[in-house]
């Protein structure tokens, strides 16, 4: 069997093999609340064959939301809503994972393919933005957030728990803190988006206190038998790289010392004038050294779609799950498609019987 489709255990969670699909918001709620877009979307992805699927980006409160479509977990009807997916997640063989996010000084956008940037000041669809600091992001991100109080912080951190507590309640079995991407939680560490001069900001433990205090809290109400994790921008590529890497390993560790079991290493994405090296895995070497050096398992995205490279990067130990994301959109079979370019025995089995049977006799053409 090849080292992409060996089995992994975090906590009581099973994936049936190292395939996890990150999350992708899909734009498409309705105050905050899920459709039968959503359920058809997590479900086929599920059906796919992945070990792990993690639901979007799902906003802790309404101000959190990226744009007004996102997801969201602040009151019953989305909590209904997200039970019906993780149960077809689960249905479907998939560990049930969801992100939960404030968004920060990136909240109140328009959605991607509408501009990604934000919503005009007089559009009554626009809300308020908060950030550490009044700072705007820049580039079509040019809303100036409001300095967030010690009381906002501590309102946002109990948004978290009782997010958390919606997500255990809707079936999930794998909590993602959203603590990358520039949202709220990764402008707390960034020295872009932090110039606080109190207890949040300032040296490395400043800025590391609100992603602490967080995970802490919600640690305190995800069951201890559940895997807890957290996306991290681990780098910006600013020019400041390796003084930034040096701190998002401690942060890491200190995470991990907190009860987090498992690190997604992302980019930090807190500033429009980063130099990313699109193209390559480029995270993969990074999360080697963040899992060596921090002593936490990793998984990460970013490029990695290729099944021969996927299955390199776990068989070397760069990664204990590889992040395939657009790929999935492209292609929710990705994962069928991968055991054969492997040369699994019988790739067949990532698939439900209702298709499995039929494609057992057929070998359809390869994907391009
Ligand atoms: C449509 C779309 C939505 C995304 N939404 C999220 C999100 O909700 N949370 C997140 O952490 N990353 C999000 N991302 C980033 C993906 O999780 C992933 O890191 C990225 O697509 C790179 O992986 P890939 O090259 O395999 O696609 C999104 C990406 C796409 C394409």
């Amino acid at each position: 069997m090849s080292a992409l489709f060996s089995p992994f255990e975090l906590k009581s969670a099973k994936l049936r093999n190292r395939i996890a699909i990150p999350p992708m918001c899909q734009y498409s709620a309705i105050d905050g609340v899920t459709n039968d877009w959503h359920l058809a979307h997590y479900a086929s992805l599920a059906r796919g064959g992945a070990g792990l699927v993690i639901v979007e980006a799902t906003a802790v409160s309404p101000e959190g939301r990226i744009s007004p479509g996102c997801t969201g977990l602040w009151n019953d009807e989305q909590t209904a809503g997200m039970a019906r997916i993780a149960a077809a997640i689960k249905s479907h063989g998939a560990v049930p994972g969801i992100q939960i996010a404030h968004a920060g000084r990136k909240a109140s956008a328009n959605r991607p393919w509408e501009g990604d940037d934000h919503i005009g000041e007089d559009d009554p669809r626009g809300w308020p933005t908060i950030s550490p600091s009044a700072v705007a992001f820049g580039g079509d991100l040019g809303k100036v957030p409001k300095a967030m109080t010690l009381d906002d912080i501590a309102r946002v951190k109990a948004d978290f728990v009782a997010a958390a507590r919606r997500a255990l309640a809707a079936g999930f079995e794998w909590l993602e803190l959203h603590f990358a991407h520039g949202y709220l939680a990764q402008s707390f560490f960034s020295l872009h988006a932090n110039h606080r001069e109190d207890n949040y900001g300032g040296d490395l433990a400043g800025r590391s206190r609100f992603l602490l205090e967080t995970l802490a809290a919600v640690r305190e109400v995800w069951p201890e038998h559940l895997p807890l994790t957290a996306r991290f921008g681990v780098i910006e590529y600013d020019g400041r790289d390796e003084e930034t890497l040096a701190e998002s390993i401690t942060l890491a560790r200190q995470m991990r010392e907190g009860g987090l079991d498992l690190l997604s290493v992302s980019v930090g994405f807190s500033t429009p004038n980063a130099n990313i090296p699109w193209g390559t895995p480029f995270l993969a070497p990074i999360s080697e050294r963040v899992k060596k050096e921090a002593g936490i398992p990793v998984a990460s995205a970013w490029g990695i779609d290729d099944p021969v490279v996927a299955n390199r990067i776990v068989a070397d130990g760069q990664l204990d799950l590889v992040m395939v994301g657009r790929a999935h959109l492209a292609n929710p079979h990705w994962p069928y498609f991968a055991a054969r370019e492997l040369d699994e025995k019988r790739p067949t089995w990532v698939l439900p019987a209702p298709y499995a049977h039929w494609l057992e006799r057929y070998r359809a053409p390869r994907a391009a």
